[in-house]
């Protein structure tokens, strides 16, 4: 987790009524380009977290699952396993393309108590109390309107129920974050404050906004190792999200100037 300052998206924030609006169409834009390389690389370097969620979420046999910000669908796909067919998970994402992506994955073959569909954590597209369990895996840093998602997330919750969320750490201690702090700085700046992979490594004011929300919530620290071949593929996969904003010629610059 990481020491960017966690800015509250307060609507004071907005210069323009709408910003936030713009702002979410950004952030869409950001996972739609990036939406088929997710599925094809990070997946499988983002594993191990998907499985410490997995693993922290404890999940049994017949519970309902909401999967916010269900990306290609790992975390969904693996908990749709774990509550069986009397359970049900569904996965929101902000991207259309993403859920694309998680939708063709179920169809070859995936679990029939799993279903997709395009939402936002601002405004989740789910009735009152309506899960046991809500997960959401390396996404609510991305999320534009925190206090918004903490209220939505307590009120799909039963009772009683459980949400586990993991985010990415501080620079020093996360090359991820890193990677892509370095990355930003050749790419224009996002039209929304306060966003980003290191967004909520001083989790400390989304752990408020949860507190606020009725959902009392504690931080816990894991390190999980990723192995590159070679600098050239650790820059492609750790700095992707940020580098596919990038012109090509600022991408090689960008490159350039965190390899020397
Ligand atoms: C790094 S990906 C994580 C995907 C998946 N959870 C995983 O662990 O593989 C972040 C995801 O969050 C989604 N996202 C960003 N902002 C969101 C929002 N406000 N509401 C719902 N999803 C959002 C993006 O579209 C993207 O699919």
């Amino acid at each position: 987790m990481c020491p960017d300052k966690v800015m509250r998206p307060d609507k004071e924030q907005w210069s323009v009524p709408n910003q936030e609006q713009v702002g979410r169409e950004w952030q869409s834009g950001v996972w739609q380009r990036i939406s088929s390389l997710y599925h094809d690389e990070w997946d499988e370097r983002f594993a191990p977290v998907v499985d410490v969620v997995i693993r922290r979420a404890g999940l049994v046999a017949g519970e309902g699952v909401l999967d916010l910000g269900s990306g290609t669908g790992s975390v969904a796909m693996q908990a749709a396993g774990l509550v069986g067919p009397t359970g049900r998970v569904v996965g929101v994402d902000l991207s259309k393309e993403m859920v694309e992506v998680a939708r063709g994955r179920v169809a070859e073959g995936g679990p029939d108590n799993l279903t997709f569909q395009q939402g936002s954590g601002e405004g989740i597209p789910a009735s009152d109390q309506s899960f046991d369990v809500v997960l959401s895996s390396l996404t609510l840093m991305y999320v534009i309107d925190r206090t918004a998602a903490a209220r939505e997330i307590a009120r799909v919750l039963r009772p009683g129920g459980r949400l586990v969320a993991a985010v990415w750490g501080r620079p020093d201690e996360c090359d991820i974050v890193r990677f892509q702090q370095a990355a930003g700085q050749f790419g224009e700046t996002p039209p929304v404050p306060g966003v980003g992979p290191g967004a909520l490594a001083d989790p400390s004011s989304f752990i408020e906004q949860l507190d606020d929300a009725g959902i009392n919530a504690k931080v816990e620290t894991e390190s999980i190792d990723f192995e590159f071949a070679d600098f050239q593929s650790a820059w492609h996969a750790m700095a992707g999200v940020t580098i596919s904003q990038l012109s090509s010629e600022r991408r090689q610059e960008a490159h350039v100037s965190s390899w020397n």
